[in-house]
């Protein structure tokens, strides 16, 4: 039906004819010339329909935007001073000689080609329509672009592409499952995969020796810009490759993307213990383009009177810390005070601040509510710590150390951003020395990557002392965000049941759970290690997006549901009573009869 698509048509085919199928992105009647600018994926031509054609300009005359249309014409240089040299297409047109309605079109619910941001929830029910937009339109070329570079540079590596299932058990990756009813097996369910976690691992077992996959994972969590309940994940294993081969290959896989795709060198990604990330920037993703660090104050705070400090100084789970900001003095109360309740979200009950106004007056040069309970001596031991200047603001955590870091890293995140303190584009890392274990509210302990990595020490040391134990686990983090995680894996079903029995995993209940795992071990399983990278949160960090449903197609809402086919939906009554399942709302959630 064509021979050229719109955007592709350029000064080379000056002289030629051309047929090109398209949406009419805009018409523009000027005194008995229409011009059609018509849009395909590759981008827009001019179309230009004189009245001598006379049939087909009664056509251009009643189509209307994002009609569908088959053009043959004459390409043609643009007249002198008509020249857009930001259009790929801007120094042609194309002069229509046939022009033929393929499909009309009612009239789109927000325009595209004068488009002002319309609700997330319209965009979502008409998502084949704001597909359309080239921005959006765009974002999913790159993204093809990213798996396509993904997958090449995976198959130069030895990588195989295996593919495994999607109705499996559970496998804990710290989120809630999604669940299917077996039809088959009435009160038996199985689980959406958080992650392929464990079938890679077998596939080591299995001599694959070097797997990868472009893999759905499902989770049931609390959702935000970068995470849905539905994501993918390039998810990698590979046998006999300890965690600094790993994590070399990976940073070539993503620096060589880079480099392609947006011509960016990403240089060196310097790799950091989480102990140093927590206590420099308060997070285990930290953004290293933003040049802030979190300095602990505590030692010279035990001893005041003002409780609020000394409190924490003195308790062995308490932190007390300052985060200078250059130039930050001058901020406003009422700046300050948005601050105060920014922090408020991540627990802090404060955010005590100094303005450094002029230091070589002593403390009558800094202005504060907490000065007058420091002390003199305390406040110039602080600014001399901190090395403090004059229009310097230092703010002030002092809490459980969990509340400090979270309140005074995301502080810190957004004075970077507020006040324009990025000092690069882009600041790859990777964080390593995870500790294996978190602390549970109740005195428990969790894995905080999953049950299956590797501790840094023995079995013994670590049932010695569990929650000092560091794992051989690795992120990679760019600009703040998780990109990637991974470990070495335990490949000794010895080493494996130990990490479960300091999880609390009764061994009936890991016969149960993960007998395959535990059997799959006892088999000659090869030492093996892998990652899985978030590749929506790779797209939208590459396209500059706001939020991961932005470069996906199809997203789910904030509340998890498609608005584009109602789902979740109700099914009827027949269906449940194959599934061998009755629904009971909670009183609160009945619909009204
Ligand atoms: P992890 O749970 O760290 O590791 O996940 C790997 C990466 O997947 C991305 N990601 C998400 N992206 C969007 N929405 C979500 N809800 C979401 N959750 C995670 C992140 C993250 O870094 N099996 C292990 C990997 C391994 O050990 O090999 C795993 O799933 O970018
Ligand atoms: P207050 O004596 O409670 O009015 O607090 C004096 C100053 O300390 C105010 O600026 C508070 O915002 C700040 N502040 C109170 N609690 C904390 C805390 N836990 N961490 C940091 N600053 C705090």
């Amino acid at each position: 039906m064509r021979s050229h698509y719109c955007g592709l048509v350029n000064e080379k085919l000056v002289g030629q004819e051309v047929t090109i199928c398209g949406w009419v992105h805009r018409r523009r009647d000027h005194g008995g010339v229409i011009f059609l600018d018509m849009r395909d994926r590759e981008g827009i031509a001019q179309v230009v329909v004189d009245p001598d054609t006379e049939q087909s300009f009664a056509t251009a005359e009643r189509v209307r935007s994002e009609f569908v249309l088959q053009i043959k014409g004459i390409v043609r240089d643009r007249p002198e001073g008509t020249i857009n040299d930001d259009m790929r297409t801007g120094k042609i047109e194309i002069l229509g000689k046939d022009v033929t309605v393929l499909n009309a079109a009612e009239t789109p619910p927000f325009p595209l080609d004068d488009y002002n941001d319309v609700g997330e929830d319209t965009r979502l029910k008409y998502r084949f329509m704001d597909l359309r937009r080239p921005e959006m339109l765009n974002k999913l070329i790159f993204r093809s672009k990213v798996t396509s570079h993904i997958r090449n540079f995976l198959d130069q590596n030895g990588f195989m592409d295996v593919e495994t299932p999607i109705l499996t058990r559970a496998t804990p990756e710290g989120a809630r499952d999604y669940l299917v009813p077996s039809r088959t097996h009435g009160g038996n369910f199985f689980a959406l995969p958080q992650s392929p976690q464990l079938f890679k691992q077998l596939l080591m077992v299995s001599g694959v020796d070097r797997y990868y996959q472009i893999a759905k994972c499902f989770r049931d969590e609390d959702l935000r810009a970068d995470r849905q309940p539905e994501f993918t994940q390039v998810d990698l294993e590979m046998s006999y490759m300890d965690e600094n081969a790993i994590m070399t290959m990976m940073e070539g896989a993503i620096a060589s993307m880079f480099k392609e795709l947006l011509d960016v060198d990403l240089g060196a990604f310097p790799r950091m213990p989480y102990a140093e990330a927590m206590n420099k920037y308060g997070s285990d993703k930290p953004d290293l383009r933003i040049p802030l660090e979190i300095i602990d104050v505590a030692d010279l705070m035990a001893s005041i009177d003002f409780k609020v400090f000394a409190g924490p100084a003195k308790d062995p789970k308490g932190r007390v810390a300052a985060l200078k900001v250059p130039g930050g003095a001058k901020l406003s109360r009422k700046q300050i005070d948005e601050y105060t309740k920014f922090v408020g979200i991540y627990g802090a009950r404060g955010l005590a601040w100094i303005k450094v106004n002029e230091l070589e007056k002593g403390t009558e040069g800094l202005q504060s509510p907490i000065v007058k309970f420091l002390g003199d001596d305390v406040a110039l031991a602080i600014m001399d710590r901190l090395g403090a200047q004059n229009g310097d603001i230092v703010f002030f955590g002092a809490d459980k150390a969990k509340i400090v870091n979270e309140a005074l890293g995301a502080l810190r995140c957004k004075l970077g951003e507020d006040l324009d303190l990025y000092t690069c584009a882009w600041a790859p890392m990777w964080v390593v020395d995870f500790p294996m274990f978190e602390e549970l509210d109740d005195g428990g302990l969790t894995a905080i990557h999953h049950p299956f990595t590797a501790p840094s020490c023995s079995p013994s040391e670590l049932k010695d002392n569990p929650a000092a134990a560091l794992s051989r686990a690795y992120d990679m983090v760019l600009n703040g965000t998780e990109l990637g995680g991974g470990s070495i894996r335990i490949h000794d079903g010895a080493m494996q049941s130990t990490v479960f029995d300091i999880l609390g995993i009764s061994e009936a209940e890991q016969a149960n759970k993960f007998g395959f795992l535990l059997d799959a071990l006892k088999f000659g399983c090869p030492p093996h290690g892998g990652l899985a990278f978030g590749l929506d949160r790779l797209v939208m960090l590459m396209t500059g997006a706001s939020s991961i449903r932005e470069v996906i197609a199809f997203p789910k809402t904030q509340s998890a549901t498609c608005v584009l086919t109602k789902a979740p939906g109700e099914v009827d009554s027949k269906q449940l009573r194959e599934l061998s399942i009755r629904v009971r709302l909670p009183e609160s959630e009945k619909p009204e009869s």
